[in-house]
Formats: C-alpha cells, sequence, structure tokens
C-alpha cells in the first residue's frame, strides 16, 4: 500500500459516508476497541457498542459485517460455543439480509453450526492460529 500524506488521509476521513463500527456483549472489550480507534486518529469515525449477540441489529439496509467470534482453542472449550455459533447464523439471516458477512474461524466443527453456506473461504492466521475467513452473501 503507497503512504498518502497526512491532508490527503484528513481529506479521505471527511469524505467517508460509510458508518463504521463495531459492537460486543463486553464493555472492557469495547472500551480497548475505542482507545485503538483514538490512538489510529479515528475515534471520532468510527462507533462502537456494548451489544450482546442476541439483541444485535442492523444499522442499515445493506453493509459489510466482520466477526470475529469465540472459539474454543484460545479460550478454552465452552459448551455454550456451538449454541452462540447457531444463534450467531439465525441473527446473520434473519437480521442482516442484503449484507456480505466475513466470520473468521478457527475451528471448522463450531463453523458449521452457522448453518449457512458460505461463498468463499479464505485461508488466514490470527496470530499463530490457523484460521479461515468464510463469506456469506445474506439474501
Ligand atoms: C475472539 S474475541 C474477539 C474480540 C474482538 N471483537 C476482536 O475482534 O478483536 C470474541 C469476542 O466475542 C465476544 N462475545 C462472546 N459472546 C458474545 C455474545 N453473546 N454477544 C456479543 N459478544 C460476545 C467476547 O466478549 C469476545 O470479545
Amino acid at each position: 500500500m503507497g503512504a498518502t500524506s497526512p491532508k490527503a488521509e484528513s481529506s479521505r476521513k471527511e469524505s467517508l459516508t460509510a458508518s463504521i463500527g463495531g459492537s460486543d456483549r463486553d464493555g472492557g472489550v469495547v472500551e480497548q476497541a475505542i482507545a485503538n480507534a483514538q490512538h489510529c486518529g479515528v475515534g471520532d469515525r468510527v462507533w462502537f457498542a456494548e451489544i450482546d449477540l442476541a439483541d444485535v441489529s442492523a444499522p442499515a439496509t445493506s453493509g459489510v459485517l466482520f466477526c470475529n467470534p469465540p472459539y474454543g482453542e484460545r479460550l478454552g472449550q465452552d459448551s455454550d460455543l456451538g449454541a452462540f455459533y447457531k444463534l450467531l447464523g439465525d441473527v446473520l439471516k434473519q437480521r442482516f439480509k442484503g449484507w456480505t458477512a466475513f466470520v473468521l474461524s478457527g475451528n471448522k466443527e463450531l463453523s458449521q453450526s452457522i448453518g449457512l453456506k458460505s461463498s468463499q473461504r479464505i485461508a488466514v492466521f490470527n496470530g499463530s492460529l490457523p484460521c479461515q475467513l468464510l463469506r456469506y452473501e445474506l439474501y
């Protein structure tokens, strides 16, 4: 990626019309995300909210969603994770029609619990963990 001058960067930020935001149920994670955005100079352009997945709704009629859900590898196996992934699939299907979703998955079995057919699988690393970025077109 080429370097841009601070002036050009500022102008690009000002002309940004898309709403960019994120949510997590953990207030500490939300605070960290706000601090990171401020550190990167985009604190006034990105919103964050403390919301449980069960209460998430689409902020627009179309858009692109990225989700980095918990997966047992790092957080410890949790029998509720299967239910979490099923809920994720239901929320995407029912509330995000018209959106494209990307879900970072470090666990194939759990990602199958989403219950949606991915249109693309991209191999990535999350730190040292081999993962897949799953793409879903939501109609
Ligand atoms: C792998 S971490 C990702 C953290 C952060 N969002 C990121 O991308 O760096 C998984 C996150 O899922 C959140 N989480 C777990 N269960 C949730 C739920 N029911 N609703 C919303 N967030 C949840 C956890 O609080 C945790 O921060």
